[in-house]
């Protein structure tokens, strides 16, 4: 069988000609002599429409197949200039392969995004998640172009590991011990019978290892799931994510924020350019006004300003906000909306925050109160990205593990990179699940997971 695909692609080597086709069907409809099927057969977002006519052999068998049900079709493509559609196939041959039951829930009416989600086994193959998904593939192949035409090493940090990445203490235990019969030590639960002899969890963020990439590779990334037991059920968080985080040695925040701007354009584009009937269907059915912003985003520079300044702006604006800020605060989505949508009108930097508010493992700056950490922060969203320079210097980073009491032994090789050749590195985080909220204009972080891992849900 010929694929949509290639036939979406060349059609007009196809007219005129008799082709084989397989695939689901969508809707079907007829009357007393003829029918439509409009069949998808996964490769491409658009329908092919099937003409069947009485004078098929079992035609009165292809009239009564069900919405759902896989089918081989035989048939002349024919050029319909003018039509709706540029062509169709009218059918000489037309083969069940699989039935499908009466209580297929895709039947033609259009369905609300929650009750889809109640089926996560089926809603790939409706119309607005076969655009998410293909565009979810598409973006991943473009950061993995992205960072390999610039020369950057793919690092896979493990999934299970003993160390708390963000010292934020949000981690999924990970345990061979029988939950129903811990055994005690002192009180506590004995972890050398453990697994791994001690205790280990879900990795929340594979910086550290990236870390130890890049001061042998320079420059490298990661592009894999991590995983939060936070407990907030937004728009915008999910239990299982994913996490692309770059890595770059010799390397301040400049670059570090130039990185992310380039990556972020060089996205855009790319799926753009290779997914333009799926952003097409965004830009007319999720948000209509995608392909401006975007475009907004392509032909402007991000914005780049301090905490200090924004929280100066801020402040000005707290009759606006449910929480108001003053100098310490840990801004917001409600201010992070406000800065990147009224503000600047587009992705906008804020730079060195607090040392208070961000992890132990952040540069402190010259003022020592602030760190070397920048967040990206964009129309809709908010926070899309979390980074840093990272502390290099020894004396210092032990300092603040110390101050905010995370154990230095457990990081003992972390701290060794600083005494072999720790030059100044650069990196951060971006949240795949909200990048492609942003290049899709979905508005739920569960839209855009296949599966998504939220609290009291894991069904799927
Ligand atoms: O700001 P975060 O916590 O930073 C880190 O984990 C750093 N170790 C990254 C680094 O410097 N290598 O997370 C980074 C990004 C956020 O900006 C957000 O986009 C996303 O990850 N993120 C989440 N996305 C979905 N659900 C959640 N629960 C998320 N938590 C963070
Ligand atoms: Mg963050």
């Amino acid at each position: 069988a010929i694929e949509f695909r290639e036939i979406f692609k060349f059609p007009e080597n196809y007219y005129g000609k008799e082709v084989i086709v397989e695939g689901w069907i969508r809707t079907i409809r007829d009357s007393k002599n003829f029918g439509f099927i409009e069949l998808n057969d996964g490769t491409y977002m658009k329908n092919v429409q099937i003409v069947f006519e009485n004078i098929l052999s079992n035609f009165e068998e292809v009239r009564k197949f069900s919405t759902g049900s896989a089918i081989t079709v035989k048939g002349m493509l024919e050029h319909t200039p003018g039509a709706k559609q540029l062509f169709e196939i009218k059918a000489t041959e037309i083969t069940l392969e699989a039935g499908s039951d009466s209580s297929y829930p895709l039947q033609k009416k259009r369905h609300s995004f929650e009750y889809l989600r109640t089926i996560a086994h089926l809603r790939p193959r409706t119309n607005t998640f076969s655009a998410v998904f293909r565009v979810r593939s598409l973006a991943a192949f473009a950061i993995h172009k992205f960072f390999n035409e610039r020369g950057f090493v793919y690092a896979h940090p493990p999934i299970i590991t003993a160390s708390d990445a963000e010292g934020a203490g949000e981690m999924f235990k990970v345990t061979s011990l029988d939950l129903d019969n811990l055994e005690y030590v002192d009180g506590k639960v004995d972890y050398t019978k453990d697994f791994f002899g001690k205790p280990s969890n879900l990795t929340v963020s594979g910086q550290l290892e990236a870390e130890i990439f890049a001061l042998a590779f320079k420059n490298t990334y990661t592009f894999g799931p991590t995983f939060r037991a936070e407990n907030s059920n937004t728009t915008r968080h999910a239990s299982e994510f994913w996490m692309i985080e770059p890595e770059i040695a010799f390397a301040d925040l400049n670059d570090n924020m130039q990185l992310a701007e380039d990556m972020i354009k060089y996205i855009i584009e790319y799926v753009m350019e290779n997914g333009k009937e799926e952003m097409e269907f965004f830009n007319s059915f999720v948000d209509k006004e995608l392909f401006a912003k975007l475009d907004n985003v392509l032909n402007s520079d991000f914005g780049r300003i301090t905490y200090n300044e924004a929280i100066e702006i801020l402040k000005k604006n707290n009759d606006k906000f449910d929480y108001p800020v003053e100098w310490g605060t840990d801004i917001q989505t409600e201010h992070e909306r406000y800065l990147s949508e009224k503000i600047f009108g587009k992705p906008v930097f804020v730079t060195n925050y607090p040392k208070e508010i961000k992890a132990f493992y952040m540069r402190m700056n010259d003022d020592n109160k602030t760190v070397a950490a920048m967040d990206l922060l964009v129309p809709s969203i908010g926070e899309l990205i979390g980074g840093s320079q990272r502390e290099e210097r020894l004396e210092l980073l032990e300092k603040r593990m110390d101050e905010m009491g995370v154990a230095k032994e457990d990081l003992w090789w972390y701290l060794d990179l600083r005494k072999y050749g720790g030059v100044k590195h650069s990196g951060y985080g971006l949240g795949f699940e909200r990048l492609i909220m942003y290049l899709t204009g979905m508005g739920n972080i569960r839209d855009v997971l296949p599966f998504p891992r939220t609290p009291n849900n894991a069904e799927f």
